[in-house]
């Protein structure tokens, strides 16, 4: 397992926050020490996000696309001109802190994965092949009836789940003594598990760790990585559609021994679009007869969901988001009646360059139609990476501040995710402005500031 050397060191051209600059950031403590990433499956995201982190401290690339690493708060009142950088005014980790270890059934290490995922190019893979080389993949759990596309040899065998769970806590404890890890996160990167309900053994901790002696069919390989982790006080996000933490068991866990979760399903593509122009409909009361996406990629994510039931679990999390948005309930002649349909092709020549064509049709004034095509060629991981590093060093920060460490659910994440989890009862917020308000303004409490309410009446007093 990789850790970053000296002479890498040297080159990083990214500043990290001076001592002094640490000791300003009010009652939230600065991060001391590496800060160690846990990830489930070492594929086309995860190794975009990793290969990218060395190349950002490498000078080699920007982190575009993170807003932990470039973007701004604006402070107090428009005239006072107060716009820090996100990462000067919390105190989050720097990227020469993180070290990185991950689980696969596959036997490549990040080099070759990011090789055969196809994402980053072979000029920039090869600037940082020796560090990638170093990262092989630890023993997976894995049940081939929770991803029917896939299987591979390299695999944890155990008597029961709970065996197998006591294996991923040996595997944590190890790598945070082999790194010198002072603090620890997770995030899956794992394939799409197949759907599942929530059942008797999701409903407690006492539940679920019965579930796990007896390998309760309902228990995913993601939840015992999910246990593990909690169990060792290491805070976990989910980045697929899968249940894994969005459990009352998970929720007991978190709470009780301080690690923050999140989830549930990175939000990129053509879901990220989704939530940026549904909500400029709304706003300018525009109505909603239909809305077709579809997709075609090639990657081994769209190999998975060509399987029935990984495609359901996807489905599930990228259908909620409309309904949410428009909230037909309270616009019935607007949204009350809207065909919203998602599909999902793959496409082997495609690779990770997906394409999605939504076609949308909306009406105005007098109910007259109008139709708006997208066809967005995006790149997945390439959408996906830099959501990854905010999640890390969030998640840190939240395991670190009194207030958030506590609480379970990061509801002010749900920025990132398609299928954002909230407290039980609460429906998710999915408009991304909101969720970029709800983001900052958690951010300017931490630190005591004022909550920005765009009211702006003191302007003209
Ligand atoms: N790329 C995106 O834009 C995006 C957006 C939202 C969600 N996601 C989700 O993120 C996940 C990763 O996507 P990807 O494109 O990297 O997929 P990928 O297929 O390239 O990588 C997933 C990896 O997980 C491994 N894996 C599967 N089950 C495992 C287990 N139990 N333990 C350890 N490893 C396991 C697979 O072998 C594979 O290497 C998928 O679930 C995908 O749906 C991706």
């Amino acid at each position: 397992m990789a850790t970053r050397s000296k002479s890498a060191r040297a080159r990083v051209e990214v500043k990290e926050p001076r001592s002094e600059k640490k000791a300003s950031f009010g009652d939230l403590q600065g991060p001391k020490g590496k800060l160690g990433v846990l990830i489930p499956g070492m594929g086309a995201v995860a190794t975009t996000f990793v290969a990218g982190v060395e190349a950002v401290r490498k000078g080699i690339a920007k982190p575009i696309g993170s807003v932990t690493q470039m973007g701004t708060i604006r402070l107090g009142k428009r005239t006072e001109g107060r716009s820090p950088k996100i990462k000067e005014f919390v105190p989050l980790a720097g990227l020469d802190d993180l070290v990185f270890t991950g689980w696969d059934i596959f036997e490549d290490n990040m080099f070759d994965a990011a090789s055969k995922a196809g994402v980053l190019d072979r000029y920039l893979l090869e600037q940082i092949k020796p560090f990638l080389q170093k990262i092989t993949p630890r023993k997976a759990v894995f049940d081939h009836n929770y991803v029917k596309k896939i299987d591979g040899p390299n695999v944890k065998k155990g008597k029961n789940k709970m065996d197998l769970a006591e294996q991923v806590r040996e595997d944590i404890r190890q790598f945070r003594k082999s790194s010198g890890a002072a603090r620890l996160i997770t995030i899956w990167c794992g394939s799409t598990e197949t759907f599942i309900q929530p059942s008797a053994a999701h409903q407690s901790v006492k539940a679920f760790e019965k579930g796990l002696q007896q390998n309760d069919e309902n228990i995913a390989p993601s939840m015992v990585y999910a246990y593990a982790s909690l169990m060792e006080g290491v805070p976990f996000a989910n980045g697929a559609p899968n249940l894994t933490v969005d459990i009352p068991a998970m929720h007991e866990l978190s709470r009780e021994h301080a690690a923050p979760i999140c989830g549930k399903d990175f939000k990129t593509g053509q879901t990220l679009i989704k939530t940026i122009l549904a909500p400029g409909f709304k706003s300018r009361m525009l109505g909603l007869s239909g809305w077709f996406s579809t997709n075609i990629l090639g990657n081994r994510d769209g190999e998975v969901l060509d399987d029935p039931g990984s495609f359901k679990t996807k489905e599930e999390s990228k259908l909620s988001v409309l309904e949410h948005i428009l909230q037909p309930e309270l616009y019935p002649d607007l949204y009350g009646d809207f065909t919203h349909k998602v599909r999902i092709n793959y496409y082997p020549p495609r690779g990770d360059n997906k394409e999605g064509w939504d076609n949308i049709d909306i009406f105005g004034w007098l109910g007259y139609p109008m139709q708006i095509k997208v066809d967005f060629l995006c790149r997945d991981s390439i959408l996906a990476a830099p959501i990854v590093l905010d999640l890390v060093l969030f998640l840190d920060l939240a395991q670190r501040t009194s207030e958030l460490k506590g609480i379970g659910i990061q509801e002010w994440l749900s920025f990132y995710f398609k299928s954002p989890m909230t407290a039980p009862g609460l429906y998710p917020e999915h408009d991304l402005f909101i969720q970029l308000m709800k983001l900052k303004n958690t951010l300017r409490h931490l630190r005591g500031e004022e909550l920005i309410t765009h009211l702006g009446l003191e302007y003209y007093d």
